[in-house]
Protein backbone atom coordinates (compact mmCIF):
# COMPACT_ATOMS: atom_id res chain seq x y z
CA UNK A 1 0.00 0.00 0.00
CA UNK A 2 1.32 3.37 -1.03
CA UNK A 3 0.57 6.99 -0.63
CA UNK A 4 0.57 9.02 -4.27
CA UNK A 5 -1.81 11.83 -6.21
CA UNK A 6 -2.86 9.79 -8.96
CA UNK A 7 -4.27 11.53 -12.18
CA UNK A 8 -8.20 11.60 -13.33
CA UNK A 9 -7.68 10.30 -17.05
CA UNK A 10 -11.71 10.01 -17.17
CA UNK A 11 -14.56 11.16 -14.95
CA UNK A 12 -18.20 10.78 -15.89
CA UNK A 13 -21.52 10.19 -14.09
CA UNK A 14 -23.01 6.69 -15.68
CA UNK A 15 -26.01 6.55 -13.49
CA UNK A 16 -28.49 8.46 -11.48
CA UNK A 17 -25.76 10.06 -9.02
CA UNK A 18 -23.10 7.64 -10.05
CA UNK A 19 -20.00 8.44 -11.36
CA UNK A 20 -17.13 6.91 -13.65
CA UNK A 21 -13.41 7.48 -12.13
CA UNK A 22 -10.13 6.31 -13.65
CA UNK A 23 -7.42 7.35 -12.11
CA UNK A 24 -3.71 6.68 -13.43
CA UNK A 25 -0.58 6.23 -11.55
CA UNK A 26 1.56 3.69 -9.44
CA UNK A 27 -1.36 2.18 -7.72
CA UNK A 28 -2.70 -0.15 -10.40
CA UNK A 29 0.49 -2.15 -10.70
CA UNK A 30 0.11 -2.87 -7.23
CA UNK A 31 -3.56 -3.93 -7.44
CA UNK A 32 -3.41 -7.93 -6.12
CA UNK A 33 -6.72 -9.05 -6.11
CA UNK A 34 -9.99 -7.55 -7.10
CA UNK A 35 -12.40 -6.41 -3.99
CA UNK A 36 -9.44 -4.44 -2.51
CA UNK A 37 -9.85 -0.67 -2.36
CA UNK A 38 -8.42 2.60 -2.37
CA UNK A 39 -8.98 5.63 0.40
CA UNK A 40 -9.46 8.90 -1.58
CA UNK A 41 -8.46 12.04 0.43
CA UNK A 42 -11.03 14.49 -1.66
CA UNK A 43 -9.52 17.50 -0.25
CA UNK A 44 -8.39 19.06 2.67
CA UNK A 45 -11.58 19.74 3.85
CA UNK A 46 -13.09 16.62 4.45
CA UNK A 47 -10.57 14.75 7.00
CA UNK A 48 -11.81 11.23 6.65
CA UNK A 49 -10.79 9.41 3.71
CA UNK A 50 -13.65 7.77 1.35
CA UNK A 51 -13.09 3.55 0.85
CA UNK A 52 -14.11 3.00 -2.55
CA UNK A 53 -13.72 -0.19 -4.33
CA UNK A 54 -11.76 -0.88 -7.15
CA UNK A 55 -13.69 -2.09 -10.26
CA UNK A 56 -11.03 -2.36 -13.14
CA UNK A 57 -7.36 -2.57 -13.37
CA UNK A 58 -5.76 -1.44 -17.15
CA UNK A 59 -2.54 -2.67 -16.76
CA UNK A 60 -1.74 -1.14 -20.50
CA UNK A 61 -2.84 2.48 -19.44
CA UNK A 62 -1.72 2.24 -15.72
CA UNK A 63 -5.04 2.90 -14.66
CA UNK A 64 -7.83 2.00 -11.84
CA UNK A 65 -11.59 2.78 -12.34
CA UNK A 66 -13.50 3.31 -9.89
CA UNK A 67 -17.32 3.75 -9.64
CA UNK A 68 -18.43 5.33 -6.57
CA UNK A 69 -22.22 7.09 -6.24
CA UNK A 70 -22.48 10.41 -4.11
CA UNK A 71 -23.36 9.58 -0.55
CA UNK A 72 -22.75 13.19 1.18
CA UNK A 73 -20.70 15.85 1.12
CA UNK A 74 -17.31 14.51 0.34
CA UNK A 75 -18.31 12.39 -2.55
CA UNK A 76 -20.62 15.26 -4.02
CA UNK A 77 -17.22 17.27 -3.84
CA UNK A 78 -15.29 14.96 -5.62
CA UNK A 79 -18.09 15.28 -8.61
CA UNK A 80 -16.26 18.49 -9.06
CA UNK A 81 -12.96 17.11 -10.02
CA UNK A 82 -12.15 17.42 -13.72
CA UNK A 83 -10.18 15.10 -16.13
CA UNK A 84 -6.39 16.23 -15.25
CA UNK A 85 -6.67 17.00 -11.62
CA UNK A 86 -4.46 15.15 -9.03
CA UNK A 87 -6.19 13.18 -6.34
CA UNK A 88 -4.20 11.76 -2.75
CA UNK A 89 -4.61 8.40 -2.92
CA UNK A 90 -3.48 5.70 -0.32
CA UNK A 91 -3.99 1.77 -1.74
CA UNK A 92 -4.40 -0.69 -3.09
CA UNK A 93 -5.97 -1.67 0.45
CA UNK A 94 -7.58 -4.63 1.95
CA UNK A 95 -7.42 -8.47 0.83
CA UNK A 96 -9.76 -8.78 -2.19
CA UNK A 97 -11.61 -12.32 -3.64
CA UNK A 98 -8.93 -15.14 -4.33
CA UNK A 99 -9.59 -16.05 -7.76
CA UNK A 100 -8.78 -19.86 -7.54
CA UNK A 101 -11.41 -21.15 -9.48
CA UNK A 102 -10.49 -23.42 -12.48
CA UNK A 103 -11.38 -23.75 -15.76
CA UNK A 104 -14.94 -25.45 -16.58
CA UNK A 105 -16.09 -24.54 -12.98
CA UNK A 106 -19.44 -22.30 -12.36
CA UNK A 107 -19.37 -18.83 -10.39
CA UNK A 108 -22.40 -16.91 -9.02
CA UNK A 109 -21.99 -13.34 -8.74
CA UNK A 110 -23.90 -11.36 -6.37
CA UNK A 111 -24.22 -7.79 -6.03
CA UNK A 112 -26.62 -5.00 -4.65
CA UNK A 113 -26.06 -1.20 -5.63
CA UNK A 114 -22.52 -0.04 -5.36
CA UNK A 115 -20.93 -3.51 -4.04
CA UNK A 116 -21.47 -4.19 -7.75
CA UNK A 117 -18.37 -2.50 -8.93
CA UNK A 118 -15.72 -4.66 -7.34
CA UNK A 119 -17.11 -8.27 -8.95
CA UNK A 120 -16.49 -6.93 -12.27
CA UNK A 121 -13.13 -6.70 -11.96
CA UNK A 122 -13.92 -10.56 -10.48
CA UNK A 123 -15.80 -11.39 -13.13
CA UNK A 124 -13.51 -10.59 -15.35
CA UNK A 125 -10.11 -12.15 -13.92
CA UNK A 126 -12.68 -15.58 -13.77
CA UNK A 127 -13.57 -15.71 -17.66
CA UNK A 128 -9.94 -15.22 -18.40
CA UNK A 129 -8.95 -18.77 -16.03
CA UNK A 130 -12.10 -20.15 -18.48
CA UNK A 131 -14.83 -19.75 -15.76
CA UNK A 132 -18.20 -19.33 -16.33
CA UNK A 133 -19.72 -16.75 -14.66
CA UNK A 134 -23.24 -16.26 -13.47
CA UNK A 135 -24.18 -12.75 -11.99
CA UNK A 136 -27.43 -11.44 -10.47
CA UNK A 137 -27.38 -7.72 -10.10
CA UNK A 138 -29.50 -5.73 -7.71
CA UNK A 139 -30.62 -2.30 -7.86
CA UNK A 140 -32.98 0.52 -6.78
CA UNK A 141 -34.33 1.53 -9.98
CA UNK A 142 -33.81 1.70 -13.80
CA UNK A 143 -31.99 5.53 -13.26
CA UNK A 144 -29.36 3.34 -11.04
CA UNK A 145 -28.47 0.90 -13.80
CA UNK A 146 -25.06 0.83 -14.63
CA UNK A 147 -22.28 -2.14 -16.23
CA UNK A 148 -24.93 -4.01 -17.28
CA UNK A 149 -23.58 -4.44 -20.97
CA UNK A 150 -20.20 -4.94 -19.20
CA UNK A 151 -21.26 -8.02 -17.28
CA UNK A 152 -23.23 -9.17 -20.03
CA UNK A 153 -20.03 -9.81 -22.28
CA UNK A 154 -18.83 -11.59 -19.64
CA UNK A 155 -21.60 -14.20 -19.13
CA UNK A 156 -25.39 -14.31 -18.06
CA UNK A 157 -27.22 -11.75 -16.18
CA UNK A 158 -30.03 -11.16 -14.16
CA UNK A 159 -31.26 -8.30 -12.85
CA UNK A 160 -33.38 -6.74 -10.12
CA UNK A 161 -34.76 -3.77 -8.99
CA UNK A 162 -36.85 -2.71 -5.99
CA UNK A 163 -39.25 -0.71 -8.29
CA UNK A 164 -39.57 -2.92 -10.47
CA UNK A 165 -38.62 -0.17 -13.26
CA UNK A 166 -35.94 -2.89 -14.97
CA UNK A 167 -35.29 -6.88 -14.78
CA UNK A 168 -37.35 -8.23 -12.14
CA UNK A 169 -38.75 -6.72 -9.22
CA UNK A 170 -37.31 -7.34 -5.72
CA UNK A 171 -33.88 -8.40 -4.26
CA UNK A 172 -31.36 -10.34 -5.47
CA UNK A 173 -32.37 -13.56 -3.76
CA UNK A 174 -35.42 -13.41 -5.53
CA UNK A 175 -33.67 -13.61 -8.71
CA UNK A 176 -31.07 -16.64 -8.27
CA UNK A 177 -30.46 -18.78 -11.29
CA UNK A 178 -30.33 -22.64 -10.29
CA UNK A 179 -27.76 -23.76 -8.31
CA UNK A 180 -27.28 -27.24 -9.13
CA UNK A 181 -23.99 -26.27 -11.45
CA UNK A 182 -22.41 -23.30 -9.21
CA UNK A 183 -19.14 -24.14 -7.52
CA UNK A 184 -18.48 -21.27 -5.91
CA UNK A 185 -20.37 -17.64 -5.34
CA UNK A 186 -18.80 -14.03 -4.23
CA UNK A 187 -21.15 -11.37 -3.09
CA UNK A 188 -20.94 -7.94 -2.16
CA UNK A 189 -23.62 -4.93 -1.23
CA UNK A 190 -25.26 -3.74 1.84
CA UNK A 191 -25.17 -5.74 4.70
CA UNK A 192 -28.98 -6.90 5.11
CA UNK A 193 -28.30 -8.58 1.60
CA UNK A 194 -25.31 -10.53 2.38
CA UNK A 195 -27.54 -11.60 5.62
CA UNK A 196 -29.96 -12.84 3.20
CA UNK A 197 -27.79 -14.48 0.82
CA UNK A 198 -25.98 -16.19 3.49
CA UNK A 199 -28.73 -17.56 4.39
CA UNK A 200 -29.92 -18.47 1.29
CA UNK A 201 -26.68 -20.27 -0.13
CA UNK A 202 -25.78 -21.70 3.17
CA UNK A 203 -23.78 -24.84 2.02
CA UNK A 204 -22.76 -23.34 -0.69
CA UNK A 205 -18.62 -22.18 -0.86
CA UNK A 206 -18.80 -18.69 -1.08
CA UNK A 207 -17.01 -15.48 -0.63
CA UNK A 208 -18.63 -12.30 0.99
CA UNK A 209 -17.11 -8.48 0.94
CA UNK A 210 -18.19 -6.07 3.53
CA UNK A 211 -19.37 -2.64 3.13
CA UNK A 212 -18.40 -1.08 6.19
CA UNK A 213 -17.87 2.62 7.33
CA UNK A 214 -13.90 2.95 7.51
CA UNK A 215 -11.88 5.68 9.25
CA UNK A 216 -8.36 5.18 8.84
CA UNK A 217 -8.35 1.98 6.40
CA UNK A 218 -4.98 0.44 7.51
CA UNK A 219 -6.13 -0.82 10.44
CA UNK A 220 -4.81 1.34 12.60
CA UNK A 221 -8.54 3.00 14.47
CA UNK A 222 -10.81 -0.47 14.69
CA UNK A 223 -13.51 1.70 13.36
CA UNK A 224 -14.19 -1.14 11.52
CA UNK A 225 -14.60 -4.17 13.82
CA UNK A 226 -16.82 -6.80 13.29
CA UNK A 227 -17.48 -10.02 15.47
CA UNK A 228 -16.87 -13.45 14.31
CA UNK A 229 -18.50 -16.79 14.92
CA UNK A 230 -17.61 -19.15 17.63
CA UNK A 231 -15.66 -21.27 14.77
CA UNK A 232 -14.05 -18.75 13.51
CA UNK A 233 -12.43 -18.14 17.08
CA UNK A 234 -10.93 -14.85 16.50
CA UNK A 235 -13.42 -12.89 18.53
CA UNK A 236 -13.16 -9.94 15.64
CA UNK A 237 -11.76 -8.94 12.65
CA UNK A 238 -11.20 -5.58 10.82
CA UNK A 239 -12.87 -5.06 7.81
CA UNK A 240 -10.29 -2.80 6.23
CA UNK A 241 -7.11 -4.89 7.18
CA UNK A 242 -8.45 -8.59 7.98
CA UNK A 243 -11.07 -8.08 4.56
CA UNK A 244 -13.04 -6.70 3.19
CA UNK A 245 -13.68 -10.40 1.67
CA UNK A 246 -14.58 -12.78 3.88
CA UNK A 247 -15.58 -16.52 4.16
CA UNK A 248 -19.66 -16.04 5.12
CA UNK A 249 -19.17 -18.60 8.16
CA UNK A 250 -16.28 -16.41 9.58
CA UNK A 251 -18.10 -13.37 10.23
CA UNK A 252 -21.45 -12.51 12.08
CA UNK A 253 -23.50 -10.43 9.58
CA UNK A 254 -25.92 -7.91 11.63
FE1 LIG B 1 -9.36 1.80 10.99
FE2 LIG B 1 -10.35 -0.45 9.91
S1 LIG B 1 -10.81 1.57 9.40
S2 LIG B 1 -9.06 -0.24 11.64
Amino acid sequence: MIREWMSIVNHQEIASQTYLLELQGEISSLVKRPGQFVHIQVSSQYFLRRPVSIADVSPVKGTITLLYKVMGDGTEALTNKRIGDKLDIVGPGGNGFPVEQKEGEEALLIGGGIGIPPLYYLAKQLTARGVKVNSVLGYRSKADLFYVEEFKALGSVQLTTNDGSAGKQGFVTDALPSLANIDQYYTCGPSIMLKNVKKKLDGLPGYISIEERMGCGIGACFACVLETTESCGKGYVRVCSDGPVFRPEEVVLS
